[in-house]
């Protein structure tokens, strides 16, 4: 029998964006004045860019078509009709609330369902929609399986919810302080892992009999009902899109942030079923994003969107964009480096705590190797660690880190070739084999929170830099 042939692009490129590739030096002076910190650079000094998969997608050429068809009127524009029936055709939903990215559908959502002193039971909240819990007075709670917090640890979905952990959260809060139960599907926190199909029908299962909703955080449903295709029993032959409208039957609703999956640069959602929630939040929609029909997007953004929907859940795509971002992890591996495992949907997160013993995570590994890697070759990429999630201990002043220390390299999609990817790989190669001279950073300043963004960090040997 004839082995399969190598898979390739389901396109081809029409218009390309040129890349400028500065040298090491140039680069080493860059990250410097940058504070060492990635945030900081200019777009134009990276050569590979994968800090983020949102808002970062190539568009089709149906989709450039359809920004020219946009229709920018205020009330009522065609684009809306077109978001309706992708979002009922795709997503099954009847009430589609467009918003111009995926924190304001939460901020919508929970302003709504929540009240002082609730508590919000989730598989692994996003950072933002973990703050947008507790600007409202609620607490967010972790309920992943425990496969979910070891990054060696081999399980099909290990975005999964415990539902042993979960029964306990609902017996000790009490379902009067549970509006909703939300699944992030992926988990992109815990390295882009799915959540099986069962595990959607026993959490919905368990929330309608105590009475609680359950919402999906929706920014890589597609990627994730890939997953269950070829991981779950039973869903070999049925399509994406069967896949994905059947995850949301499981569910009350979402929030969706389309920068992701949806493949469009602006854009988000709440979708659902449900005509008083909808009610109750079209007020809130007038108030912070304009009018119902355009949701704080252009019209043009909202055809570009209503297009997207529908390719995202294309079979032919969805295996290439998330198989792309498997064999990046697959060469990296290969050379011997650790990363969450299986690969994720949306990125290849590097385990930085095993890539470097010697570095502790009060001195940064994620980001000394993200400082690494841009000077190596000019790609840009994300700690998520220490920098990120530590805490202190209000009453001790004890720091908490968290469990793990990662580098997040994610692939916008449609947007590099897997020669793009090879260069990756070679470039972490490379620094893993002088791995033992690699020093950790220090912080020099840092805002109180959300410190990975904006804080200026030196290297811990370059007191004299
Ligand atoms: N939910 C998840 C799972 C996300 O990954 C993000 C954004 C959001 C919600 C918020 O959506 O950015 O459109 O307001 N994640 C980006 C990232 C920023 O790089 O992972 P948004």
């Amino acid at each position: 029998m004839q082995s399969e042939l190598p898979q390739a692009e389901p396109f081809r490129i029409k218009v390309i964006e040129p890349l400028k590739i500065i040298s090491r030096k140039e680069r080493e002076r860059k990250i410097k004045e940058a504070g060492y910190n990635l945030f900081r650079l200019k777009a134009e000094d990276v050569y590979i860019d994968l800090m983020t998969d949102s808002g970062t997608s190539a568009m089709s050429s149906h989709q450039w078509a359809g920004i020219m068809m946009g229709d920018e009127s205020y009330a009522g524009c065609r684009g809306f009709e077109k978001l309706k029936l992708s979002v009922k055709d795709v997503l099954g939903f009847n009430y589609v609330m467009p918003t111009h990215q995926g924190r304001p559908a939460e901020n919508f959502l929970f302003q709504t369902l929540l009240k002082k002193g609730d508590v919000v039971p989730f598989n692994v909240p996003f950072d933002s929609t973990e703050a947008h819990v507790m600007v409202n007075g609620a607490t967010p709670v972790e309920c992943v399986c425990e496969e979910g917090y070891n990054p060696q640890a081999i399980h099909p979905f290990k975005g999964n919810i415990d539902l042993d952990k979960l029964r306990a959260v609902i017996e000790k809060e009490g379902q009067d302080k549970i509006p909703l139960i939300m699944l992030t599907i992926t988990n992109n926190t815990g390295g882009g892992q799915p959540v099986s199909m069962a595990n959607m029908r026993d959490v919905k299962q368990l929330a309608e009999e105590s009475g609680i909703a359950v919402y999906f955080d929706a920014a890589r449903c597609a990627e994730n009902a890939y997953f269950i295709q070829q991981r779950e029993e039973g869903y070999a032959n049925k399509s994406v899109a069967e896949i994905l409208k059947e995850q949301f039957y499981y569910s009350d609703g979402c929030t969706f942030s389309c920068k992701k999956d949806a493949l469009v640069n602006i854009g988000g959602l709440i979708g659902t079923n449900d005509k008083d929630l909808y009610d109750r939040i079209v007020p809130l929609m007038i108030l912070y994003e304009g009018y119902i029909t355009y949701g704080g997007m252009a019209g043009r953004d909202v055809e570009a969107l209503a297009i997207g929907l529908h390719e995202m859940i294309d079979d032919e795509y969805i295996a290439y964009r998330v198989r792309q971002v498997e064999r990046l992890g697959k060469m990296i591996n290969d050379n011997g480096i650790k990363t969450v495992l299986p690969i994720g949907g949306h990125a290849v997160f590097v385990d930085a705590a095993a890539f470097f013993p010697h570095i502790p995570q009060s001195q940064f590994p994620a980001e000394a190797l993200a400082v690494e890697l841009y000077k190596e070759a000019g790609i840009r990429s994300i700690g998520l660690g220490a920098l990120a999630f530590m805490k202190e201990n209000q009453e001790t002043g004890e720091i908490i880190y968290p469990k793990m220390e990662l580098l997040r390299l994610a692939i916008p999609r449609r947007v590099y070739t897997d020669n793009h990817m090879r260069v990756v790989s070679e470039a972490l190669k490379r620094i893993y084999d002088r791995r033992d001279q690699i020093n950790g950073l220090r912080i020099v300043s840092a805002p109180p929170m959300l410190k990975h963004f904006t804080s200026v960090l030196k290297p811990l040997n370059a007191d004299h830099a």
